[in-house]
C-alpha cells in the first residue's frame, strides 16, 4: 500500500508519517519509509541521532543505479540517461517488490530499529537546494521516489509510507497521484485550509484518494473549523502528544506509550489506507504514469534528452501484483 503525507511547511507531516510508521510496525506490518520532505527529518522522527541520519545514502545520488537496474533488459529503454524520472516500465523491465532483496534497496536502505523488536526500511531523497525547487525537473529529488513507485508492486500488507511537500514538482510530474491514500494534514487555521483546496483542485481530475487529517486541533471550535471547510475528507483529527514533546527533548518513550487517543486516531488512518485495497485500479495506475510521462516528454523531457520518450511507452504492459486478474 503506497501511502502519502502532504500539507504545507511544519503541519506536521514528519511526525504523523513516523508515527504511522511505528504503528504498522508496532503490528508487524513491512514498511518502508520514504523522506521526500524538504526539510529531511523523518529519520530523527523514527528516533535517529542527527549524525546517523545525516550518514544515510540518499536516493539523489543512486540514481544511475537506480535507472539501471529497473530499465533491465526493456528494449524500449536503451540506458539510464534516456531514462527520465516519468519512464514507464514495460515488458523487460524489473519490478520491485518491497518484501524482496534487490539491488536498490541494498544501496539506498537502512533499518530503522524502533523499538519491541520492531524496525522500518527508510530510504531518503537527501536534502534539496535551491535548483530543486526551481523548474529543473531532470535533477528534481523526488523523481527517484516516483521511479521506484512506478516499478513497485505491492501488496495489501506491506506499505510504504512517504513524508513529501505538497509541491508544484510533485503536480507536474504526477507523483501525487501515485499512493493508495495521500493524508492532507492540516491546522485549523485559514493556510492550511488553504492548502487542502488547492490539493482537492488537482486531486479530484486523477481520483486520488484523500483525507484531511487534522493536526495540532485544540478543542471543540478547531474541529468544527476543520469540518466546515473540509468536510467529509476530514477523517480524524490530532491533538498536541506530549508523547511527541518528549521526543522533541530526545526522550525517546516505548511506542506504547502515546496517548490512547493518538493511538485510535492512527487506527483511523491504517482502516482508511487498508480499505483503499479494495479500489486499486492497475490499469488506470498505468494509463495515469503514461499520461504524466507523454506530458512531461513534450514539455521539457524529449528536449533534454534529445530522444522521442513516447516510444519509451509500453502500448500492452499493465504494471499489476502478481496473482491479481489479467487484462480482458
Ligand atoms: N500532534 C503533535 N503534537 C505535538 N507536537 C507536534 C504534533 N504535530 C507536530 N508537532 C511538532 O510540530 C513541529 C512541526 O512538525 P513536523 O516537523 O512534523 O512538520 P512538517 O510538516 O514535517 O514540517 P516541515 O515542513 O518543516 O517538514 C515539530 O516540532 C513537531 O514535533
Ligand atoms: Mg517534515
Amino acid at each position: 500500500m503506497k501511502i502519502a503525507f502532504v500539507g504545507k511547511g511544519g503541519s506536521g507531516k514528519t511526525t504523523l508519517s513516523s508515527l504511522f510508521i511505528r504503528y504498522l510496525a508496532a503490528r508487524r506490518i513491512p514498511v518502508t519509509a520514504v523522506d521526500a520532505d524538504i526539510n529531511q527529518h523523518l529519520g530523527t522522527a523514527l528516533g535517529l541521532e542527527e549524525d546517523e541520519a545525516a550518514a544515510l545514502p540518499p536516493l539523489g545520488a543512486r540514481l544511475p543505479l537506480i535507472k539501471d537496474y529497473l530499465r533491465g533488459d526493456n528494449p524500449r529503454i536503451p540506458s539510464a540517461e534516456a531514462m527520465i524520472k516519468t519512464t514507464p516500465p514495460g515488458s523487460g523491465s524489473r519490478l520491485l517488490r518491497l518484501t524482496e532483496e534487490n539491488p536498490v534497496f541494498d544501496a539506498c536502505a537502512r533499518e530503522v530499529a524502533l523499538g519491541a523488536g520492531t524496525a522500518a526500511r527508510l530510504l531518503v531523497t537527501g536534502p534539496f537546494t535551491e535548483e530543486d525547487l526551481g523548474v529543473a525537473c531532470y535533477h528534481s529529488k523526488t523523481g527517484a521516489v516516483e521511479l521506484l513507485l512506478n516499478h513497485l508492486v505491492d501488496g495489501r500488507d506491506e506499505y510504504v509510507v512517504v513524508d513529501m511537500t505538497a509541491g508544484s514538482d510533485s503536480f507536474a510530474s504526477g507523483l501525487f497521484t501515485r499512493f493508495d491514500v495521500t493524508f492532507l494534514v492540516v491546522e485549523p487555521t485559514r493556510k492550511g485550509v488553504s492548502v487542502y483546496r488547492q490539493y482537492r483542485e488537482y486531486a479530484r481530475d486523477f481520483g486520488v484518494t484523500l483525507h484531511v487529517v487534522g493536526n495540532k486541533v485544540h478543542g471543540a471550535e478547531d474541529v468544527e473549523f476543520l469540518r466546515a471547510h473540509a468536510g467529509d475528507d476530514l477523517l480524524v483529527t490530532l491533538g498536541q502528544s506530549d508523547w511527541v514533546r518528549a521526543l522533541e527533548r530526545g526522550q525517546q518513550r516505548p511506542f506504547a506509550e502515546l496517548e490512547a487517543v493518538n493511538q485510535r486516531a492512527l487506527g483511523s488512518l491504517y482502516e482508511a489506507a487498508d480499505a483503499a485495497y479494495a479500489h486499486r485500479d492497475w490499469e488506470r495506475y498505468t494509463r495515469q504514469m503514461v499520461h504524466f510521462h507523454l506530458k512531461n516528454a513534450t514539455s521539457w523531457g524529449n528536449e533534454r534528452t534529445g530522444t522521442d520518450l513516447a516510444a519509451q511507452v509500453d502500448p500492452g504492459f499493465v504494471l499489476r501484483e502478481a496473482g491479481s486478474p489479467q487484462p480482458a
